[in-house]
């Protein structure tokens, strides 16, 4: 992976573990430094006449919107790419793509499927690659749920994170963000639906473990967080998913059994009574709806650091 890790800003945002833990420290402090601006109506366009292409092969809401709001309030322009009008849908090369995208606009966003293409698409791309989700990780909530946490209860560090649900996307970058800001994360999953191995048995082994039980996991945990049962892709699996996730629904139960000051996220969409119950979801430890606006907050942070800060120390 191309990265100047440490003394200058990464060249790509392909995983959390592009950016260093103070890199990624820095960029949450932004991420709410540039939330106040905004709030006040300040005028900041550092990226005036700049582009940034998106190509999504999956559906999209907030990363949509929060990338192309993002790039409007810097003064700049997104253009949305899907499979459906372009040429990769029609088979081009991702190599030749990223070649082609990568001479006429500034930063490419990609959605897609197997995580070793846009690892093939940034190795090809003469600009900076940022990963919008694949079936491996989602960096880029990530940013999100961090910069949330940090809002509403200050520094991660040392705390107690619970999983509730498939060892997905998501997962995967959790277990990211449990290295990079030294928390413990507790992964309750059903057998057969952990996270990867290679994830796992990394670096951040030592902040990861697999706890079965929902409730047991939860206990005293600073932050309970699920996602959808079934991603994208695996539509085909949603009956059968039903079935193996029954006893792994975030219920007030599980909440219960957290801390009392504990909080609530969901990446979204989410399907209420199932992953999550509705009273939960809905109710006074949720900051869903913040962890959705800091999408855009914490895009913005990234976007200045990749191509604002580019080759600075
Ligand atoms: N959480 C998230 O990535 O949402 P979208 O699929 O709507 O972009
Ligand atoms: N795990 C989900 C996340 C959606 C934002 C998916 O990949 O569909």
């Amino acid at each position: 992976m191309q990265q100047r890790r440490d003394m200058t800003t990464p060249v790509h945002f392909l995983t959390l573990a592009d950016l260093s833990p103070d890199q990624l420290r820095s960029l949450l402090k932004r991420a709410t430094e540039l939330k106040a601006m905004q709030r006040k109506g300040e005028r900041y366009e550092p990226l005036r006449g700049k582009v940034l292409g998106m190509v999504f092969e999956k559906s999209s809401t907030r990363t949509r919107v929060s990338f192309e709001t993002g790039m409007a309030q810097f003064g700049g322009h997104a253009i949305f790419l899907s499979p459906r009008d372009t040429q990769l849908g029609r088979g081009e090369p991702v190599e030749d793509s990223a070649r082609v995208l990568s001479r006429m606009v500034d930063a490419i966003m990609i959605r897609t499927f197997e995580h070793e293409k846009i690892e093939r698409f940034a190795a090809c791309s003469r600009v900076p690659v940022i990963n919008a989700l694949t079936d491996r990780y989602h960096p880029c909530q990530l940013l999100a749920d961090m910069q949330t946490y940090l809002e509403h209860r200050g520094d991660i560090q040392g705390r107690t994170v619970t999983w509730v649900g498939d060892g997905n996307n998501m997962c995967h970058s959790y277990i990211n963000a449990a290295r990079l800001l030294d928390f413990q994360l507790r992964i309750a999953c059903p057998d057969g639906y952990e996270p990867e191995s290679m994830v796992v048995e990394s670096d951040a082994k030592a902040h990861v473990s697999i706890i079965r039980n929902p409730l047991e996991a939860a206990a005293d945990s600073d932050l309970v967080v699920t996602d959808v049962w079934a991603s994208m892709g695996q539509e085909e699996e949603q009956a059968g998913r039903v079935k193996a996730f029954a006893d792994y629904q975030v219920t007030e139960a599980v909440m219960a059994a957290a801390k009392p000051d504990a909080l609530f996220m969901h990446c979204l969409p989410a399907h209420r009574d199932e992953e999550v119950a509705a009273t939960v979801i809905d109710g006074p430890q949720s900051v869903v709806w913040d962890e959705a606006e800091n999408r855009l907050h914490s895009q913005k942070a990234l976007l200045e650091l990749l191509l604002v800060h580019a080759g600075r120390p």
